[in-house]
């Protein structure tokens, strides 16, 4: 479980991102997830209400983060971003929301996070993440929101899993209080197969998967896995009956480079 303002997180949180059905979202849900990663670029924030209303629980028993996207910059685009994601997910606040990408432009990221900020001051979002900042780009926003007593990013959402745990990052986001998330925890497929994580599934008698959740849970890094499955989806919320010792979470750390995505903030996509 995480703590960040007055919000509980649970260990694990489902990831939507190419999510278009429903009953995966409500498979989910039977599963036991509470936490649901959205955004505007996946269009799909529909689906996941309707899948919500669906379940018959309680709005609050919910946790739901979404994000705005590289072309709903600024301070009206922002605001318009999260009253657009309010009606398309029927509800009347957001849990946590992101800005999607960093621009390049200081002045633009600032612009956009004051935007974010008059939302939540309506009461529109209760927290405010940064997604796929790093601390270059998370800086001069944090000493423009210091200098006016605004609100701080209580999350930061990057790509994270064995082979590519950006530790720097990770350090930076946590010294500034930050939670800190992980996207595509599993790599997307790209990990689960090395030698190493097939050695430790082995050792521990669980999922090479479960490998990678637990090495985030353990580093004090939030997973978001995504799954169509509802035995994959139990599974990745099964990580209690193990703890991977501090030697192989340390042979994990410096395991070759694995699985990056080709995405970075400050480049071209790379294909991989
Ligand atoms: N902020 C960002 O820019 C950003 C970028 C990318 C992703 N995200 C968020 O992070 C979430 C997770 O990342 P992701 O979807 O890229 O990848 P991921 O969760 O690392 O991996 C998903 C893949 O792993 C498979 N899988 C899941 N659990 C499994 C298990 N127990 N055994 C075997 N295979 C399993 C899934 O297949 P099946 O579906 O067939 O089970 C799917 O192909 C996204 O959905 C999205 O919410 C955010």
């Amino acid at each position: 479980m995480f703590k960040i303002n007055n919000l509980t997180l649970p260990d694990v949180g489902f990831g939507t991102y190419k999510v278009d059905e429903q009953e995966i979202i409500l498979n989910a849900i039977k599963s036991g997830y509470i936490y649901f990663d959205t955004a505007s670029f996946y269009g799909n924030e529909n689906i996941l209400a309707k899948a919500i209303s669906q379940s018959g629980l309680k709005r609050s028993d919910f946790i739901i983060a979404s994000k705005l996207w590289r072309d709903e910059m600024g301070y009206d685009n922002a605001i318009q971003a999260v009253n657009k994601s309010l009606n398309n997910l029927n509800i009347d606040y957001i849990d946590i929301y992101f800005i999607h990408w960093p621009s390049q432009d200081d002045k633009l990221n600032i612009d956009t996070w004051r935007g974010l900020e008059a939302c939540h001051k309506s009461g529109k979002i209760k927290a405010l993440g940064l997604s796929n900042f790093l601390p270059h780009h998370t800086e001069p926003l944090l000493k423009n929101i210091l200098t006016r007593f605004g609100i701080l990013p209580a999350i930061a959402q990057l790509e994270f899993h064995p082979g590519y745990t950006q530790e720097c990052a990770v350090r930076y986001f946590s010294e500034h209080n930050m939670l800190v998330q992980a996207w595509s925890p599993l790599g997307r497929g790209r990990v689960v197969n090395d030698e190493l994580i097939l050695s430790l599934a082995n050792k521990y008698h669980v999922s090479p998967q479960q490998i990678c959740l637990k090495f985030a849970l353990q580093k004090g890094v939030m997973p978001l896995a995504k799954s169509s499955s509802p035995e994959r989806m139990r599974e990745n919320l099964d990580l209690n009956n193990f703890k991977l010792s501090h030697e192989d979470m340390l042979r994990i750390d410096t395991m070759p480079p694995l699985g990056w995505s080709g995405l970075h903030p400050d480049r071209e996509r790379v294909n991989i």
